[in-house]
């Protein structure tokens, strides 16, 4: 097992990483401080882990919810169920919320954790390599409006991350592959050398190497925890965490939540950055092209979908977090492996490249 740390003075907190770590029941019980807890997680996971989850957790007094599966489901209201069980259960403010499963059950946990009689502790057991390696990591909660993704939230840290590689195994393909977008994205912002070793070790990855598996969630989450304990609330460097992102959730709330993976839209969102990047000057054609081509070797989407104009894509990214007075602002490339913060971006720019990347 690695254990790796998120330093953030008094709400510092680790991240184990390593197979079989769901049937360790101390990794859990030495962070639940008193008797209730409750597991939050949704009807695709509870079947496959719930029970191992649940049969660490003897001695204490355990509830669970199980909420309905999907983007679209990450939700207000879809938090709602999470406060009534707290409630009606009367959990007090010493209880532990465990949130099992992938970004969306890890978002939405944290969030009523965060909220839940003005914040109890919790712990992120992710399930999907993108919630192993970037979502359950760095404190983000929150849920999406019909009008922007994630825009409803806040910063709250868990007690410890257990990321178990060995439950990856049931992770369906596409699922793996919208998890290396976030992976490829640390190689791109900030780690050439990891970028290079991706580009080397990508069919062992596709092929569900384990070694190769937890190196990329080790390396991943190292480039997390870093840029977390630098800057825990994104005052700077954290934005960069965002790259093709602007551009990404755009796409994830224009075609309609869960019509694209989280990591499908960054793919092609980050690709759309890349060539925004070229037209600046800072990217050659080959380095655009070597980005795509690792994208396209994950089996990852590269183009946007057709149905959103450049009209439709700077209304939706409009509404982003990044923004300042109005003013749409994103994350470029200056070159492989090192990332603008957000910069103002020349509209004329953006628009060739919502134009003519990847239309035909
Ligand atoms: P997800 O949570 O929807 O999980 C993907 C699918 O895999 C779901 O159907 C889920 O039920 C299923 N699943 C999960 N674990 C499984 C397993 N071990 N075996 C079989 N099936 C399994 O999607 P995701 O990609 O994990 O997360 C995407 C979400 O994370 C988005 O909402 C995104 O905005 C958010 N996110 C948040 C942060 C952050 O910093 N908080 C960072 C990146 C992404
Ligand atoms: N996934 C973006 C962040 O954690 O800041």
């Amino acid at each position: 097992m690695k254990k790796l740390q998120v330093e953030l003075g008094d709400r510092s907190y680790p991240i184990y990483i390593g197979a079989g770590l769901i049937n360790q029941a101390e990794l859990y019980t030495q962070h639940i401080k008193a008797k209730q807890v409750m597991v939050v997680t949704n009807t695709t996971i509870a079947p496959l882990y719930l029970d191992k989850v649940l049969k660490n957790l003897q001695g204490f007094t355990v509830e669970t919810v199980i909420l309905p599966d999907g983007e679209q489901f990450k939700t207000l209201e879809t938090v709602t169920h999470i406060f009534d069980k707290l409630l009606a259960g009367k959990f007090s403010r010493n209880a532990t919320l465990i949130a099992l499963g992938g970004g969306v059950i890890g978002d939405m946990g944290g969030f009523a954790a965060a909220c839940y009689q003005r914040g109890i502790a919790f712990v992120q057991i992710p399930t999907t390599l993108l919630a192993q390696v970037d979502s359950s990591v760095g404190g983000k909660t929150g849920v999406n409006h019909p009008l922007g993704k994630n825009m409803i939230g806040a910063f709250y840290q868990p007690q410890c991350v257990i990321a178990d590689a060995d439950v990856l195994d049931t992770l369906d393909d596409r699922q793996l592959s919208a998890g290396l977008a976030e992976v490829i994205k640390y190689g791109l912002i900030r780690d050439l050398d990891f970028f290079e070793w991706l580009e080397a070790n990508i069919n062992a990855l596709l092929a569900r190497d384990k070694q190769a598996l937890a190196y990329a969630i080790e390396r991943s989450c190292i480039n997390k925890a870093q840029i977390v304990s630098e800057d825990e609330t994104e005052t700077g460097v954290r934005a960069t965490l965002n790259l093709g992102h602007t551009f990404g959730h755009a796409i994830e709330t224009g075609a309609g939540y869960g019509t694209y993976l989280h990591g499908e839209a960054v793919a092609i969102g980050t690709c759309q950055a890349a060539d925004l990047s070229r037209r600046k000057g800072w990217l050659t054609d080959a380095d655009v092209d070597r980005i795509i081509a690792l994208f396209k070797k994950c089996n990852l989407p590269t183009q946007p979908p057709e149905q959103l104009d450049s009209d439709r894509f700077l209304e939706l990214m409009a509404v982003d977090k990044k923004n300042v007075n109005g003013q749409i602002r994103l994350i470029l490339l200056s070159k492989i492996g090192v990332a603008t913060l957000p910069i103002d971006v020349d509209k004329d720019l953006l628009i060739q490249t919502l134009n003519t990347y990847g239309r035909k």
